[in-house]
């Protein structure tokens, strides 16, 4: 099948679920400071898992972007991208395990086709760690599905993964479970890992064999399904997302229990296709065969098969990125755009495809050629480095770091370079320095708090609808030439920029306070609407970063029961549902107004008792 054919099939089969089908949020997380790149479907839908209503019901689904930053190394294996969607659907407090597993049984089996013989998963086994004890629930369920089949399956204690590998599997065995390090699902990982205030739970995953791939004793003595040899592939997980952790580092059971369900959309499109090379599907072969023409190389050729790979993922990778308006640098997101473009130029030219045709895109065009002079100069102080430890034998770790983080010198091309010159690179000392280096900017990501949401607690949410009501108010009072530059807002106070050119009176400020907590007495609903961005546009709704925006855009419109809008803006929440809500916390009001930049000002508003 084609990828878009199975993404079809699973939005159309959850919607039959009586689920609703939303966009795709953006890469670049607009309201959760703490990482750079949405990873998993249920990012966006973190304050709807915590107890807040979606305003589209208790059942989504969608395909989420999603970019994963760690994994950029484990790219050139048949399964492992940065980039990907995950298809994803969502109870908020509605269905739990028992439905959930027998629609994931439903679509793969009957609706994908998938060969329930080569189908096995894995459950929650409990350990020391555990918040919770062993799901007894979920095997009992796939048991029956796979009874239905004519399949006895056995249930088996794995344990860790490193005892999976001494243990492997037995005859009949197919239900597996694992300790908290693999079957317990949260964004931190294991709950001791978690910060307080996230969302977790047990899961059970899914996996799809592929009886060609020969184990590989590297990975441990025997195989089973979190082997990572690459015969087991896994096609989706099922997290029951049911406890948060506290402050106190104890967990509380949710109010409601929720199903998060994510499975990647190009290993279940090459699952269908019975391939274990995820890399053989459409999306990834459109990229891959152009290229075939213009090296003379061959994707089947296991010698090029890791550059043809790394290419096709990071391009992809830094397309989606560039479509939302980052653009190549050397700080936060542009980064990692920066460094998949100079990966893929070190693999194009192993690959031996002509400077300048990797890709059509312009801005890529241009960093390979900024990139271009880069190596040249990069090169001069690799040979002088290669001069100066020709002693030795050896680059140091701290130099090929140098040539890293200076010239982007890829650690492969270090190494290339360092073997036609006849040299070895000190590859441990090389990792302990990038450890180093990737926690200094691991920290520096916590301590900068910079815009939009501090987190999704109801105040901070009630604080985000009345700056769209202060929006509203600003560009009634001020003119429509009033946009937003940025916002910071917290349980204490909102903060928000927007281009004008003058310093604001109190006059209107009071007025558009007045517009604010009116807006708030109203009792207006907020209510969500999914449209094409042009037509979104065309509708008049305010948004200051279209561009950051897919195809599809969801509009927020505070209305009350007679009619009377009071702002209708582009966002990706979160929101109250009905401005009533925000009266609990006071009067809106704004105590300050300043100059932040060139033609921006800046206005500070907190909820008070007076
Ligand atoms: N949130 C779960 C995952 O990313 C489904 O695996």
């Amino acid at each position: 099948m084609k990828t878009a054919e199975v993404r079809d099939k699973y939005l159309k089969f959850m919607e039959d679920k009586g689920h609703k089908v939303v966009p795709s949020s953006p890469l670049v997380p607009e309201n959760d400071p703490t990482t750079l790149f949405t990873g998993s479907g249920m990012q966006p839908m973190i304050q709807y898992l915590l107890g807040a209503k979606h305003p589209l019901g208790t059942r989504i689904t969608d395909s989420q972007k999603c970019f994963r930053a760690d994994d950029i190394e484990e790219v050139g294996d048949n399964r492992h991208t940065t980039f990907f969607e995950m298809l994803g659907n969502w109870s908020f407090g509605d269905y739990f395990k028992e439905e959930q597993i027998r629609w994931m049984w439903e679509f793969f089996i009957g609706e994908l086709k998938l060969d329930p013989k080569r189908f096995y998963v894995t459950c929650f086994g409990g350990d020391e760690d555990a918040v919770v004890p062993r799901d007894e629930d979920a095997p009992r369920v796939w048991q029956e599905l796979f009874g239905g089949v004519g399949i006895e399956a056995e249930v088996a204690d794995m344990g860790s993964e490193e005892n999976g590998g001494k243990r492997g599997m037995r005859e009949g065995e197919r239900i597996f479970y694992y300790d908290s390090k693999k079957n317990w699902w949260s964004r931190a990982g294991v709950p001791a890992n978690m910060p307080a205030g996230e969302p977790g739970g047990p899961d059970s995953e899914m996996f799809y064999e592929f009886p060609d791939i020969e184990h590989d004793t590297a990975f441990g003595e025997y195989c089973h399904p979190n082997c990572d040899c690459g015969r087991f592939i896994e096609i989706g997980n099922n997290v029951f997302m049911q406890y948060k952790k506290l402050e106190d580092g104890s967990f509380i059971e949710l109010e409601n229990k929720n199903i998060d369900y994510g499975g990647g959309l190009e290993r279940i499109t090459a699952a269908t296709e019975g391939s274990a090379d995820v890399f053989t599907i459409d999306t990834f072969q459109n990229i891959i065969n152009p290229l075939e023409e213009r090296s003379g190389k061959s994707y089947e050729d296991v010698e090029y098969q890791e550059s043809f790979r790394i290419i096709a993922d990071h391009l992809r990778a830094a397309e989606a990125m560039i479509e939302e308006g980052i653009l190549p640098s050397n700080t936060e997101q542009g980064y990692f755009v920066r460094r998949l473009i100079r990966r893929s130029i070190i693999h194009a030219d192993k690959l031996g495809v002509p400077a300048g045709e990797l890709s059509e895109n312009e801005t890529i065009k241009a960093e390979e050629e900024q990139f271009r002079k880069t190596l040249e100069t990069g090169k001069k102080m690799f040979n002088k480095l290669g001069g100066s430890t020709t002693k030795l034998g050896e680059i140091s770790g701290h130099d090929a770091y140098v040539l890293f983080t200076t010239y982007g010198f890829p650690i492969e091309l270090t190494e290339e370079l360092a073997k036609e010159a006849g040299l070895s690179v000190n590859l441990q000392e090389f990792k302990a320095e990038m450890k180093k280096h990737k926690e200094q900017s691991r920290t520096g990501a916590e301590q900068k708090f910079k815009g939009g949401l501090a987190d999704h607690s109801e105040k901070t949410t009630a604080f985000h609808t009345a700056t769209h009501l202060m929006l509203a108010g600003l560009r009634k009072y001020l003119g429509e030439h009033i946009t937003q530059r940025g916002s910071n807002i917290t349980s204490e106070r909102a903060r928000f920029d927007f281009t004008h050119e003058s310093k604001v009176d109190r006059e209107v400020l009071d007025k558009v306070e007045e517009y604010v907590n009116k807006s708030i007495q109203a009792g207006a609903k907020v209510e969500i609407e999914e449209m094409d961005k042009e037509e979104a546009r065309e509708s008049g709704a305010t948004g200051a970063f279209w561009e950051k925006y897919p195809e599809r855009v969801t509009i927020y419109t505070i209305k009350d029961s007679e009619g009377n809008v009071y702002s209708r803006e582009l966002c990706g929440g979160p929101h109250v549902e009905s401005t009533a809500d925000i009266s609990k916390f006071g009067k809106f009001k704004i105590t300050k107004e300043s100059s932040s930049s060139a033609g921006v000002r800046r206005v500070k508003a907190i909820f008070t008792e007076e």
